[in-house]
């Protein structure tokens, strides 16, 4: 079949719903459209373990201690799945985290704000990862299926993460005037980067269309930020948390909440390694690729010996 052929199947599968697999023929761009973005996606996930990892010896009980610990490993779990799914798409790992500590690939913008106080936790946990459940649960029946199953397992493990985040929120909330105080300002500072992690508005998203044609993306960027804010509004509301939006108001026509401007400007010098954690969070993960040098040898060797052996 000549490579107009084998194309034109391709569409006829993603336009029938099936799902396309490692050994599947698919276009050149497919593949590297979904490196870019499960990569760091994967990134995403192991770069976000550090704003809370921060806080791990700090918890206030050893029952948060305990949940902030999982949590975090979880994101490590998460980041392994992805990358082994990114890596059926015949590129090593060795290629995606070269693309990351050198700055080429990015991760997600969210990670780039600071954890100031223990509400952090809660507004990571509610916000961040509740918004990563409404983008996930949609990649969960993405066309590639690597992608689409180690979404299953991230999406159940995140649900986890958004309920022990509101719990907290929800606590704080219930205390003194200092904590229910200390709760409303984490919330002012999470809200608007939560927003951001949707993307960039549909008619400035360069990916948007390849990706929607193929399946990959099943909802655009702004239909999901309009969803994940429609979920959350009320969920404020039942714990006292006042969103930091002038704006935000129920449209009962639509049946949607509207609300005020992104700070795109902010956005865009986030992602572009100018936001306030950024030269921090890849000296994080440049040092621990250095100081984990000795596992990789180690390893290398291991297999090395194993091979050998055998062989003879
Ligand atoms: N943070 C960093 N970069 C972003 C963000 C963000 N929140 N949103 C968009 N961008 C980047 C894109 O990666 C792209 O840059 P690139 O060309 O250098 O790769 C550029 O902005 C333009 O954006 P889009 O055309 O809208 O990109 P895309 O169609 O890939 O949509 C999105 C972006 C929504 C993040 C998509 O890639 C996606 O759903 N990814 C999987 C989910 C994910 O990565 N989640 C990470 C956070 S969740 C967590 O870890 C808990």
């Amino acid at each position: 079949m000549s490579e107009q052929e084998l194309e034109q199947k391709f569409n006829e599968r993603i336009d029938r719903g099936e799902v396309i697999e490692a050994k599947d023929w698919m276009p050149e761009r497919y593949r590297t459209q979904l490196i870019r973005m499960m990569s760091q996606h994967a990134h995403s996930e192991v770069v976000g373990m550090l704003p809370e990892g921060n806080w791990i010896t700090r918890a206030p009980s050893l029952k948060r201690k305990a949940v902030l610990l999982a949590k975090v490993q979880d994101e490590a779990g998460h980041g392994l799945y992805i990358y082994s799914g990114t890596e059926t798409l015949n590129i090593s790992r060795e290629e995606m985290l070269g693309a990351f500590l050198t700055g080429k690939a990015k991760y997600s913008s969210i990670f780039n704000y600071p954890t100031l106080t223990w509400a952090d936790m809660g507004s990571i946990g509610w916000l961040v990862d509740g918004a990563a459940i409404v983008n996930q649960t949609a990649l969960a029946k993405c066309s590639y299926g690597p992608y689409a199953r180690a979404m299953v397992r991230i999406c159940k493990e995140e649900n986890f993460h958004h309920k022990q985040g509101y719990e907290i929120l929800a606590t704080l909330m219930k205390g003194t005037k200092e904590q229910r105080e200390m709760a409303q300002e984490s919330v002012n500072r999470f809200w608007w980067p939560a927003l951001m992690m949707f993307g960039p508005h549909d008619a400035e998203s360069p990916h948007s269309s390849d990706l929607l044609r193929w399946k990959v993306k099943l909802h655009s960027n702004d239909t999901l930020r309009q969803r994940f804010i429609d979920r959350t509004v009320p969920q404020a509301e039942n714990i006292g948390i006042t969103l930091p939006d002038p704006k935000l108001k129920f449209n009962p026509e639509t049946k949607h909440y509207e609300h005020g401007d992104i700070n795109w400007e902010e956005f865009y010098n986030v992602i572009n390694g100018r936001g306030i954690c950024n030269k921090e969070r890849m000296k994080a993960r440049r040092d621990a690729h250095v100081n984990g040098n000795w596992v990789r040898e180690a390893a290398e060797a291991y297999a090395q010996k194993r091979n050998k052996l055998k062989a003879a």
